[in-house]
């Protein structure tokens, strides 16, 4: 509620463009126009309560149907190797090769394991673990491992049923992380180590983190960025 901001953004910017073409501006109307691929149909759904993640995705299962579908938490930036797949296509290839459930994970150091859903489970090779357990939040002490999910999911559309079944869990909210530790008593589901980064925008630290790398990684600003940041280090 009152968040139409990403609606707006993919949206036509009416005023805006009228504006640009009116004076001409082409590069700036052009750049406008390339915010929505042309192949890409944007539809959203409003939770209505803050019940928690599980609530959130089960609010989308009229759109999504019988299908697997993909579950990415803006607030964790990711990034592939430089060059390489994304982070969800690495992902949507593990579902094509195996047809279970997969969730990204990287490895936390022991005093952050409460900040996440641990997975434990069998290691496979190609950074796979079969994944046998899944607990939303535990302490470092009852941690099954420090294998933690990022926020990119590839789920089969079952975990559906799953959330609807299950109750409240950790902090009184209706938890993804429940839904799918259901879930791979029945169908495997497969933690998957990655390559890439992760940036965790929801922290103030981690969002500026994100700026930097992307600026200078940016082809405009990075030469430029770069220089500042050189002489802000040298001050
Ligand atoms: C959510 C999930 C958690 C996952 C995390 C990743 O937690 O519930 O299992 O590890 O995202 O960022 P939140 O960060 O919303 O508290």
């Amino acid at each position: 509620r009152s968040k139409r901001a990403i609606e707006d953004h993919f949206d036509t910017a009416y005023e805006l463009e009228t504006e640009l073409e009116s004076a001409g501006k082409q590069a700036l109307l052009d750049l406008v126009r390339s915010v929505q691929p042309a192949d890409m149909l944007c539809s959203y759904v409003r939770q209505p309560r803050a019940l928690g993640l599980g609530h959130a995705v089960l609010c989308a299962e009229h759109l999504v149907g019988h299908e697997p579908f993909a579950v990415l938490l803006a607030d964790d930036l990711m990034t592939g190797p430089a060059g390489g797949p994304g982070v969800l296509r690495q992902m949507v290839d593990v579902f094509a090769r195996t047809g279970g459930s997969v969730l990204a994970v990287q490895e936390v150091p022991l005093e952050q394991v409460h900040r996440y859903g641990i997975v434990a489970g069998n290691a496979l090779p190609d950074g796979l673990t079969d994944v046998q357990q899944m607990v939303e939040k535990p302490s470092a002490a009852q941690a099954p491992s420090r294998l933690a999910v990022a926020g990119r999911y590839v789920l089969t559309p079952g975990v559906f049923d799953r959330i609807r079944q299950g109750g409240r869990g950790a902090g009184g909210e209706i938890q993804l992380t429940d839904a799918i530790a259901s879930l791979l008593k029945e169908e495997s589901v497969f933690a998957y180590e990655y390559e890439g980064v992760r940036y965790d925008c929801g922290s103030k630290l981690g969002y500026l983190k994100a700026s930097v790398e992307f600026a200078l990684r940016h082809p405009e600003v990075s030469t430029e960025f770069a220089a500042y940041l050189k002489s802000r280090s040298l001050t």
